[in-house]
């Protein structure tokens, strides 16, 4: 079986879920926030490099303040308190995005997780915190253009692999696979670069109603699509028998 290498999963949908039981939006983050450490397990334990959760938008600072400090206190305890099975579950953990925006105690539980983990040889998990692609992609043409200018890059020598070398999410793969729960088909400005060419699944699923189960149809689903990379068939199987 094809496993897809690099998952990323746009875990939406824990407001509606928490309307539809009559309770606060915050309820849905708290269920959301156990689904999140039952799919990391799962990930792990099916073999996947890498996983990329979208844990935090840039646009999501636009929510009232009382949701926000709530989902950072959230995403601090949630560190703090799974770094133990991180570590138990051989997986590396870091972040992308936009960390100096986000309050100190939720940097201080990063940095610690990161260091806790940084010889996990397993699974890599990563957080997108404050994440946003299209100021992530203006970040690295600023770097090219800097190394540019100061002469230390001939400007012929950029290519995409150069320029994927800047992106936040270097040097993971690109992503096979990219999941959006609570049936909205969009990429919300989530690795725009990186899922040029991933599989899009989206499930009407809302997230704190995700399950391994579902996880792993997708998975399995996965391998069965016929990834061709804009080439026909025939020459597609020449290069991956
Ligand atoms: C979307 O639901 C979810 C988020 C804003 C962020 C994701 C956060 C979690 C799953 C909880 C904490 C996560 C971890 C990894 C500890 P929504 O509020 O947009 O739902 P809605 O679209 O129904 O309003």
């Amino acid at each position: 079986m094809i496993k897809p290498k690099h998952i990323g999963i746009i875990m939406d949908g824990n407001g509606r879920w928490a309307k539809l039981r009559g309770r606060p939006r915050t309820f849905g983050h708290i269920k959301g926030a156990r689904i999140a450490k039952k799919i990391v397990t799962a990930a792990a334990e099916l073999g996947i490099q890498t996983l990329t959760l979208y844990a935090f938008s840039t646009e999501n600072w636009l929510r009232p303040e009382q949701e926000v400090a709530f989902l950072m206190n959230l995403l601090g305890r949630y560190l703090k308190k799974e770094t133990t099975n991180l570590v138990k579950e051989n997986i590396r953990f870091s972040v992308i995005g936009e960390l100096d925006r986000l309050p100190n105690h939720l940097i201080r539980a990063v940095q610690s997780t990161i260091t806790a983990t940084q010889n996990c040889q397993g699974m890599h998990l990563v957080f997108a915190l404050s994440y946003g692609s299209r100021r992530e992609i203006v970040e690295a043409v600023k770097d090219v253009a800097t190394r540019v200018k100061n002469g230390e890059l001939d400007v012929s020598a950029i290519d995409e692999n150069l320029f994927a070398s800047h992106l936040s999410t270097y040097p993971a793969p690109d992503l096979d696979l990219m999941i959006r729960t609570s049936g909205e088909q969009r990429l919300s400005n989530f690795l725009l670069w990186q899922s040029a060419y991933s599989e899009l699944h989206f499930t009407k699923t809302l997230w704190p109603d995700f399950d391994r189960k579902e996880f792993e149809q997708i998975i399995s689903d996965f391998s069965f699509r016929e990834r061709r990379f804009g080439r026909v068939t025939e020459q597609h199987e020449q290069l991956t028998n």
